[in-house]
C-alpha cells in the first residue's frame, strides 16, 4: 500500500520500510560497534560537542511524517464528498459518527468542531456551570481548563501522580468542597487514568464524570475503552492526534437523553431525538452551532482503517523501548495502572533525573538527545499558575457568580498548588510524540542507544 506523509514523500516510506529489516537484531551496545561514524567524526562523541550521532546516515531513523494517508483509498474519499456538493453534516458525518461508536463500545457518537468544544458541550449538558467546580489535573492541554472556565465552572486541579503523569486519585477527595460537581479526568499522552478509583469516588459524592480522552483512542483499562467509563467521553481529531483530521471532536455517551441534549446543543438549539415529542421540531433549547463537515468525516474514516494497527505497533514499541531505557539509571519511563490493557501512546512519557546524569539539566538533555537525532521535548508547562485564571476571575461572569475570596488569584494559586507537577514540567519530563513509535525496532535501539551516549558523556556535555 502507497502511503504519503507531510513529510515523507512516497519513496522515502518505501525506503524505510526496506530499513526495517536492516536494524532490527541491534541490541543498544552493538550500534555503535557496528556502524561507523560520519567521516571524520568520532561517533562516541556526542553529537552536540561536535561527534556523529549515534548512526550515521542512511542508517538513521527516518522517523514518520504525520499525518499520513493513502492516496489510493483516501483521496477518493474526499473527492467523492467534494463533487457531491454536500459539505456540510449529512450522511458521511453520520457514517463515521457510528464507526467511531461502535469502535469505542458506546451507544451514541455525536461529532463536533473539537475536542475543546466537545468538553464543553458535554459539561454545559450534564449542567455544570457558574459556582461549580470542577476537578481536573495540571497535566494537561491548556484546552482543559479552558473547556471548564467557558462553561462558568472554576477549575480545581489535584496533583500529578508522577510515575504515571495521571492525576493522583489519592488527592481527588482533599478536593472536594459542597461546590465540586464534576471530575474530568485526562488520560494524558494517552495512558489511562485510574477510572475505576476515580468513578469509585464520583459515586460516593454524586459527582459526574467527563473523560477527556482527546489523547485516548482505543486505549482501554480490562479491554473497556477509555472515553466509556464516565457519563461522557472527548475525543479530539486534530492533525497531530493519533487519528488526524485537521480538526474534529466526538462525545461518546450511552445515555441517550444527554446526548439528544448535545445534538440539538451542536445545532443552534433545535430539537432532536427525544426532545422533539416534548418541544416539538423547533429550537427548543439554547446552543449553538459546532457541527462537523462532511469532508472532515470522510478523512475521518479514511483514518480509522489504520488506527488499530498503529496502535499496535506504538504498544509494541512502547514497551519495547521502556524496556531497553528502563536501566539506564536517571530514567524513570511512565507507568501504567495495573488493570490498563492496552494505551494510545499519544505521547511516551519518561522522568529524567539529573543527579543521575552528574547534574546535567534537562534543557542540555534535551538539546544533546535532539542532536543525535531523536526528537525530543520537556512537555508542558505548568497550568495552575498562570494568568489566564486570574483574569478569567476578573470577567464580569465570574464576579457575578463567586464570592470575592473565591476569586482572589493569589489565594486559589495557593489552593492550586501541586508540588509533584511542578516537578515534572520544570525539572523531570521528557516526551516522545507518536510518530516515533511507528517506525521498526530498530529506531528504539536508536533511541536507547543515544540515551545510553548521553549518560556515558554527561560529564563532558555538562562542562561544554
Ligand atoms: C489533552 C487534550 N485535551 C483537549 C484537547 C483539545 O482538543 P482540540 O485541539 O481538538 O480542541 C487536546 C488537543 O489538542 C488535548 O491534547
Amino acid at each position: 500500500m502507497k502511503k504519503v506523509t507531510k513529510k515523507n514523500s512516497r519513496r522515502r516510506f518505501i525506503k524505510q520500510n526496506l530499513l526495517t529489516g536492516a536494524g532490527a537484531m541491534l541490541g543498544i551496545s552493538s550500534v555503535s560497534a557496528f556502524f561507523p561514524g560520519r567521516k571524520g567524526k568520532d561517533i562516541n562523541t556526542p553529537a552536540i560537542l561536535g561527534g556523529a550521532p549515534v548512526l550515521s546516515s542512511p542508517q538513521k531513523p527516518k522517523w514518520s511524517g504525520w499525518p499520513i494517508w493513502d492516496p489510493q483509498t483516501d483521496e477518493p474519499q474526499v473527492l467523492d464528498v467534494l463533487r457531491s456538493g454536500v459539505w456540510s453534516r449529512a450522511r458521511v458525518v453520520t457514517q463515521f459518527e457510528n464507526e467511531w461508536a461502535k469502535t469505542i463500545g458506546a451507544k451514541r457518537c455525536l461529532t463536533v468542531v473539537n475536542g475543546t468544544n466537545a468538553m464543553i458541550c458535554s459539561l454545559v449538558n450534564l449542567n455544570i456551570g457558574g459556582g461549580d467546580e470542577v476537578i481536573i489535573p495540571p497535566y494537561t492541554f491548556i484546552a482543559t481548563p479552558q473547556a471548564v472556565l467557558q462553561t462558568g465552572a472554576m477549575p480545581i486541579f489535584v496533583d500529578t501522580d508522577p510515575e504515571t503523569f495521571q492525576i493522583d486519585v489519592n488527592k481527588i477527595e482533599e478536593k472536594i468542597t459542597p461546590r465540586t460537581r464534576a471530575i474530568l479526568p485526562v488520560h494524558i499522552g494517552g495512558l489511562p487514568s485510574d477510572m475505576e478509583r476515580i468513578m469509585q469516588i464520583a459515586q460516593k459524592y454524586n459527582l459526574v464524570v467527563v473523560e477527556d480522552a482527546c489523547q485516548a483512542w482505543l486505549a482501554e483499562i480490562n479491554h473497556k475503552k477509555m472515553g466509556t467509563f464516565g457519563n461522557a467521553g472527548c475525543f479530539s481529531f486534530q492533525n497531530s492526534k493519533n487519528i488526524p483530521i485537521g480538526e474534529g471532536g466526538a462525545i461518546v455517551s450511552d445515555d441517550e437523553e444527554f446526548m439528544d441534549r448535545c445534538y440539538s446543543y451542536h445545532n443552534y438549539g433545535i430539537s432532536h431525538g427525544s426532545m422533539i415529542e416534548k418541544y416539538g421540531s423547533g429550537p427548543a433549547m439554547f446552543g449553538t452551532k459546532l457541527r462537523m463537515t462532511e469532508y472532515q468525516a470522510a478523512i475521518g474514516l479514511a483514518q480509522l482503517k489504520r488506527l488499530e494497527g498503529q496502535t499496535v505497533t506504538r504498544n509494541e514499541n512502547a514497551a519495547y523501548l521502556k524496556s531497553q531505557i528502563g536501566n539506564i539509571p536517571g530514567i524513570k519511563p511512565y507507568k501504567l495502572y495495573d488493570h490498563v490493557t492496552r494505551a494510545a501512546f499519544h505521547i511516551f512519557f519518561f522522568r529524567y533525573q539529573k543527579e543521575e546524569f552528574k547534574g546535567l539539566s534537562r534543557a542540555q538533555f534535551l538539546k544533546a538527545l535532539n542532536a543525535e537525532g531523536v526528537p525530543c521535548s520537556g512537555g508542558y508547562a505548568t497550568l495552575n499558575d498562570k494568568p489566564y485564571l486570574g483574569n478569567a476571575f476578573q470577567s464580569k461572569n465570574f464576579k457575578k457568580m463567586y464570592p470575592d475570596e473565591m476569586l482572589d488569584f493569589k489565594r486559589y494559586v495557593e489552593r492550586n498548588h501541586c508540588p509533584q507537577n511542578d516537578r515534572l514540567c520544570n525539572e523531570e519530563a521528557v516526551w516522545f510524540m507518536q510518530e516515533l513509535l511507528l517506525g521498526p525496532r530498530s529506531d528504539m535501539d536508536y533511541i536507547a542507544a543515544a540515551i545510553n551516549k548521553i549518560y556515558r558523556n554527561a560529564e563532558a556535555i555538562k562542562k561544554s
